[in-house]
C-alpha cells in the first residue's frame, strides 16, 4: 500500500494495551495514568478483523506494543491468530522484559519471530531509580528465557539520558560484545513526561563517539533484505558477537523512508508517532463494516500519512499530544 510520498505501508504497530507494570519516569507519572474502561479497548477479534484487512492490502509484519503488551491476557493466543492471518510475514513484540520468565516460552511457541525489551541500563540501582520498580533481574531472567525459547532475534533499548543511565552506557554495549543481540540506543523525544524539564536525551553522535573511543571503529552492519526495516542503522564492532544500533529519532529523521502505520489500543489508526491525523476504526468496526469497505477507509486514510514528524515544528494544529503509552512507541 502506497501513501501519497510513494512509501510502501508494510509495517503496522499495535498497542494492545495503556498499561504497564514499570512506571519509566521519562514515560509515566508516579500515580500512574487513567485508565483505558475495558470495553474501550478493542478486542482480540476486532484486532484480527484489522490485521487481516491490513494484510490485504500488503502490510507484513506487526509489532505488538504496549502500554507494556504482556499485561494484556491472552496474548500468546492473539499471536497464534495473528500467524494464520494470510500475507503477515513477521511477528514482532517490543516489552520491558518483566513478564518474560513466565512468557518467553508460550510467546515463542505461538510464532513471535523478534523481540525488543527496554532496558536503560544493567544497574539494579539505576534501574530502579527510572522505572520505579527493582524488576532488573526479572528482566535479565526473561532474556535468558527468549534465548533458551529458541528466540533468535532480541534486541535491546536504551535511551541515554543526561545524568540518569550516562555513567552505565558502555556496560550495555559490553554486552553485545559478549552475546549475540542487538544493543539499540535512542534518542529522547519529547513525548509524555520526557517533554517535562529534568530529562534531557544525550546526542547519538555523542554516543557513537565514547563507543568508537572505548570499543574501536563502527562499521556499518551488512543489511538484511529478507525483513521488514525500522528506524534504527546497525553497526558492527571488532570482536563482538552481537551489535550495535542507533535511533536518530529526532536529528536525523527516517520519514521518507517511513514503512509504518499504528494502531492505538482503542481503535485508532495513527497515521504517525505524533500526529493528530487518523481514523477512528472502533467506531466502523462496531458498525458492522464489511472488509472490503473496512480496506477502503484504511486505503483513504493512508494516503493523508503525513510527510514527516511533529517534533521540529512550533505550535503545530496537527501535532498530538499523547504519551508514548498511549501510542505504543
Ligand atoms: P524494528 O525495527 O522492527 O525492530 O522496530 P522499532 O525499532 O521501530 O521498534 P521499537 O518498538 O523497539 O521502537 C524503538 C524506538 O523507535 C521507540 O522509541 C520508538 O518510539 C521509535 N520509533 C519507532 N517507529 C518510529 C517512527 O516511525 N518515528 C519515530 N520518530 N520513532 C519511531
Ligand atoms: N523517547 C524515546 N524513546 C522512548 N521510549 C519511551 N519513551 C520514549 C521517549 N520519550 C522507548 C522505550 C521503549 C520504546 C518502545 O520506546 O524505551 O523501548
Ligand atoms: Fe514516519 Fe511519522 Fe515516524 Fe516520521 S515520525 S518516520 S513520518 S511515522
Amino acid at each position: 500500500m502506497l501513501d501519497q510520498f510513494e512509501r510502501n505501508i508494510e509495517y503496522v504497530r499495535i498497542s494492545l494495551t495503556d498499561r504497564c507494570n514499570l512506571r519509566c519516569r521519562y514515560c509515566m507519572p508516579e500515580s500512574g495514568v487513567e485508565k483505558l474502561r475495558h470495553e474501550d479497548i478493542l478486542t482480540f477479534d476486532e484486532i484480527l478483523q484489522v490485521v487481516r484487512a491490513l494484510a490485504a492490502l500488503g502490510v507484513r509484519k506487526v509489532r505488538l506494543t504496549g502500554g507494556e503488551p504482556l499485561v494484556r491476557r491472552g496474548l500468546a493466543d492473539l499471536v497464534r491468530r495473528i500467524r494464520q492471518v494470510p500475507g503477515i510475514r513477521q511477528i514482532a513484540l517490543t516489552t520491558n522484559g518483566v513478564l518474560l520468565p513466565e512468557l518467553a516460552e508460550p510467546l515463542v511457541r505461538a510464532g513471535v519471530d523478534e523481540v525488543n525489551i527496554s532496558l536503560d541500563t544493567l544497574d539494579p540501582e539505576v534501574f530502579a531509580a527510572i522505572t520505579r520498580r527493582p524488576a532488573l533481574p526479572q528482566v535479565l531472567r526473561g532474556i535468558d528465557c527468549l534465548r533458551r525459547a529458541g528466540m533468535k532475534e532480541i534486541k535491546l533499548n536504551c535511551v541515554p539520558i543526561r545524568g540518569v543511565n550516562e555513567a552505565g552506557l558502555m556496560d550495555l554495549v559490553r554486552l553485545a560484545r559478549e552475546r549475540s543481540l542487538k544493543v539499540r540506543f535512542i534518542e529522547l523525544m519529547p513525548i509524555g513526561c520526557a517533554r517535562h524539564a529534568g530529562f534531557s536525551g544525550i546526542a547519538m553522535e555523542e554516543v557513537r563517539r565514547r563507543i568508537e573511543r572505548e570499543f574501536g571503529p563502527l562499521r556499518p552492519a551488512p543489511l538484511r533484505r529478507t525483513s521488514v526495516c525500522g528506524p534504527a542503522v546497525y553497526y558492527c564492532l571488532p570482536g563482538f558477537a552481537g551489535q550495535v544500533g542507533f535511533i536518530d529519532a529526532i536529528e536525523h529523521k527516517f520519514c521518507s523512508s517511513c514503512n509504518r502505520i499504528r494502531l492505538t489500543a482503542e481503535g485508532y489508526l495513527k497515521l504517525c508517532l505524533n500526529a493528530k491525523d487518523g481514523l477512528d476504526l472502533r467506531r466502523l468496526l462496531r458498525s458492522g463494516i464489511r472488509e472490503e469497505n473496512l480496506r477502503l477507509a484504511i486505503r483513504q486514510a493512508v494516503c493523508h500519512k503525513p510527510e514527516e514528524h511533529f517534533f521540529q515544528k512550533k505550535d503545530n494544529q496537527a501535532r498530538d499530544h499523547r504519551a508514548m503509552y498511549q501510542v505504543g512507541g
